[in-house]
């Protein structure tokens, strides 16, 4: 039966590819920064009340949410779509190239959201056949911004509550017809860390009546590289980068202070926790024997995007049924990070790639990088799988 369904979402889907198309080309045209996105937001409400849902604006500044009721009586799910554009100049020479300068559709949101918004309709017009509740998230502000937080303080997940959650994201390092939906972690956690160090500056060529934040700074720095090599299980996963560091105004002067700034980023609550101790310790410990005051602002951001093994694996069969998969895996992580976490959190959810690449027609350029862009096929397989792993899971489960 799970074949049928598939194969009926993609023969729908595939039959809305030109207005797919055309409303992801829309967006690509019109980017929006994160918690900007008032005009995709404004199309996005359009859409969805013209399918007849009932749609709820605002949320979490730009977000909006739609809910579809099935025929029959099942649980609620969630299904989340991003819409944010980066701040890059766009260098593709294509028609529907950004008309805004400086900012560009350079992930896949602008394709994610005319995803969403077909799974929608596929979704309404299966309605007869559904069990359960959907509920559509189109997110602002994925980008580092805290969208799906602000959605979620807005009530995102109140009223119906959710009981799953699903997403993806379009993959370019991989070709078309490749598909991903990976048990358990799959996107790290991303922390990010500011480290202040205070010592007494002086006299280039008197050191001994400085403590020097410099030499302190470079001892922390190297000491840190031990964290992940001595302190974190071989077969787990960190990393820990420090990005940028700041001291000094002279090359005669010992400054007052110096400050690093850097992130750390992991799958599990464990190493996690198990990397701030020893972080610390080594700062404080460096600090102390260099005879310099520190303090450390260790910020916890996005948490890790885990998958629910039964749902990834479940996602992996159905998509065994989409014409033109030809590879699935199971395997794929990032140390990249993702905000569906905030939709997942306890409850049972999955977020997999669909790979959008393609060689021959020069569309193999990654995520952020100012020609970025994809094969739009993908975009049908994406909202087939979609719609078949949300109606799947709410017919199991009535
Ligand atoms: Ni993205």
């Amino acid at each position: 039966m799970s074949s049928e369904l598939v194969r009926s979402f993609y023969a729908a889907a595939e039959a809305l590819a030109p207005e797919m198309i055309a409303r992801r080309r829309d967006f690509h045209r019109h980017p929006e920064l994160g918690f900007q996105e008032v005009r995709t937001a404004g199309v996005v409400t359009r859409v969805l009340t013209d399918l007849g849902l009932e749609v709820r604006t605002g949320v979490g500044q730009t977000g909006v949410i739609g809910l579809l009721e099935g025929e029959r009586p099942g649980p609620t799910v969630l299904l989340r779509f991003d819409m944010d554009a980066l701040p890059i100049q766009e260098e593709n020479a294509v028609e529907y190239a950004s008309t805004t300068a400086g900012v560009m559709h350079a992930c896949g949101h602008d394709g994610h959201t005319a995803i969403g918004l077909t799974v929608a309709r596929l979704l309404t017009e299966a309605r007869a056949g559904l069990a359960g509740t959907f509920k559509f998230v189109f997110q602002p502000a994925e980008e580092g911004l805290g969208g799906a937080r602000a959605m979620v303080a807005d009530g995102a997940l109140e009223g119906p509550v959710p009981v799953a959650s699903f997403g993806m994201h379009l993959w370019n390092t991989k070709p078309l017809g490749w598909i991903a939906s990976t048990d358990g972690p799959v996107m790290s956690a991303a922390d990010r860390f500011t480290v202040k160090l205070h010592g007494r500056g002086g006299h280039a060529a008197s050191p001994k009546e400085s403590r020097d934040p410099v030499v302190a700074a470079a001892h922390i720095i190297s000491a840190l590289q031990s964290v992940v090599s001595r302190n974190v299980d071989a077969l787990d996963q960190a990393v820990l980068s420090v990005t940028s560091i700041h001291a000094g105004t002279a090359f005669n002067i010992i400054p007052e202070t110096a400050e690093i700034l850097g992130t750390v980023r992991t799958f599990t609550p464990d190493v996690r926790d198990r990397v701030i101790e020893r972080f610390n310790a080594l700062v404080a410990g460096l600090a102390t024997a260099f005879e310099v005051e520190s303090s450390v602002e260790y910020q916890s951001g996005t948490k890790a995007v885990s998958n629910n093994a039964e749902l990834a694996a479940r996602v992996r069969e159905l998509a065994a049924f989409v014409p033109g998969v030809t590879h699935i895996v199971a395997g794929e992580r990032t140390m990249g990070s993702e905000d569906m976490s905030e939709f997942m959190d306890d409850r049972p959810g999955v977020y997999f790639f669909v790979g959008s690449r393609n060689d021959e027609r020069g569309l193999n350029f990654g995520h952020h990088h100012p020609r970025f862009d994809f094969d739009e096929r993908a975009l049908v397989t994406g909202a087939a799988l979609v719609a078949a792993a949300a109606a799947d899971y709410t017919a199991r489960a009535a």
